[in-house]
């Protein structure tokens, strides 16, 4: 009683306050704790933004050097908990093996869960920052079928990643230069953005003092939705159908707009942004830029350019202000990079990592934190008596 105020969808309530993440969804604007996302993609790397994100500075060069080599001692899997990958049907999509994975952490860490030791959170950090991307490669193994690599600590993050995602375990693996720096500053994108579903998610698991591997877990679960980081994946099979099909794009267009069949141009459209994604705009030349270099013409790219041409001249998408979203471009860098449709959206859970740590932990640091327990708006029976079965 005497609550009121519905907002579904959370359109214009505030969650919490943060000093992690700035957006000006009017302007295009977004900053991780005050720097410009274009200077971060531009200059930075995505270890010195995860340190940013999560301590609040950037490191100095021995901090950097510290967090780097915290990490790498830390990449390694249980061995047991490999075998954990076998217990997967081999067509599994990856994010549930990924988000069970580590969830498994809990399990298998034992000695890091306690979320009002600083230590241990320190720990649990680190473990999740090295493990992800192993647990990402080994996800990946295991849909086709080839042996796990374990991790070569002389490479950085990226570059191990993507050994052992692509690599085999007697032949030497040089990754592309291009494709690190392209995926290194992909992840930088993706790193936070603020009160977004899945990061709420790890702040609500969160707030009941839930442990960080197994909030973390719900978050990576939200991220998987088309409407949310799934999109990636979604949008590049909305690019494969319109070409499998031979349709028009103005066709496909016309078809959005009358909503048949709920068709929505997947990668458009943002609840913060009105006027444009500042990562989109890097993201699209990143597009261009990386399918040249790697000689990747793709035919998919012109579908999407023709696609975004037609959504900004259209009164739908202009009234609606509608304009492209992190998603349009990045599976077609994915797709030049190697990597299947399915593991889309596992990039943006390796990326956004460091953000929902970042969240959860400046959650807990604030002494007035309360757990998450929104109110509703009662719609249903007021009272009636049980009926018998026999009498209904
Ligand atoms: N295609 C066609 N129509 C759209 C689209 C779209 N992609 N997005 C929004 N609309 C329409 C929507 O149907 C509604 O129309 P109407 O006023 O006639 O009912 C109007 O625009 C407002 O949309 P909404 O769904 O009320 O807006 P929202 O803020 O609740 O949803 C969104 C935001 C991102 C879920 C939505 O734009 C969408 O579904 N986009 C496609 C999925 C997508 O690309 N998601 C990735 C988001 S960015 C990365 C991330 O954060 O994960």
């Amino acid at each position: 009683t005497g609550y009121t105020t519905l907002d579904g969808g959370f359109m214009n309530t505030a969650s919490t306050s943060s000093a992690i993440t700035y957006i000006d969804g009017e302007k295009g604007i977004l900053r991780y704790r005050g720097y410009p996302i274009d200077q971060l993609a531009e200059k930075s790397s995505f270890l010195e933004v995860s340190y940013l994100l999560i301590y609040g500075e950037l490191p100095t060069e021995d901090q950097l050097a510290d967090f780097t080599h915290r990490i790498q001692r830390h990449t390694m899997l249980h061995e047991d908990l490999k075998r954990f990958f076998d217990g997967f049907p081999r067509n599994a999509h990856p994010m549930p093996v990924l988000s069970s994975a580590v969830n498994a952490l809990s399990a298998y860490y034992q000695d890091s869960l306690d979320p009002d030791d600083p230590h241990q959170v320190e720990v649990s950090t680190i473990r999740l920052l090295a493990k992800l991307p192993t647990i990402a490669a080994y996800a990946y193994k295991k849909s086709v079928g080839q042996p796990f690599l374990y991790p070569d600590n002389s490479n950085t993050l990226v570059e191990n990643f993507l050994r052992m995602t692509f690599g085999f375990p007697a032949e030497p693996y040089e990754p592309d230069p291009e494709v690190v720096k392209a995926l290194d500053m992909l992840l930088i994108l993706h790193a936070d953005h603020e009160q977004n579903c899945s990061t709420s998610t790890v702040r609500l698991v969160g707030s009941s003092d839930a442990n960080l591997f197994t909030s973390i877990s719900g978050g990576i679960n939200a991220l998987w939705g088309p409407l949310h980081g799934g999109a990636n994946q979604a949008v590049l099979e909305m690019l494969d159908d319109i070409k499998a099909s031979d349709l028009d794009v103005s066709e496909f267009i016309r078809k959005v707009k009358n909503k048949e069949e709920g068709v929505k141009l997947m990668g458009f459209g943002h609840r913060v942004y009105r006027n444009y994604d500042p990562r989109a705009a890097i993201v699209k030349k990143t597009a261009h830029d990386i399918l040249d270099k790697l000689g990747a013409r793709d035919e998919l790219l012109d579908i999407a350019m023709k696609l975004e041409e037609a959504a900004l001249t259209d009164d739908y998408f202009i009234e609606r202000k509608l304009y492209p979203n992190v998603d349009f471009y990045t599976g077609l860098i994915y797709r030049a990079m190697g990597f299947p449709t399915r593991m889309f959206t596992v990039l943006f859970a390796l990326g956004r990592l460091p953000g929902w740590i970042a969240h959860w932990r400046e959650m807990h640091a604030d002494p007035t934190t309360k757990i998450g327990r929104p109110r509703q708006i009662y719609t249903g029976y007021t009272e009636r008596d049980y009926s018998e079965v026999s009498a209904r």
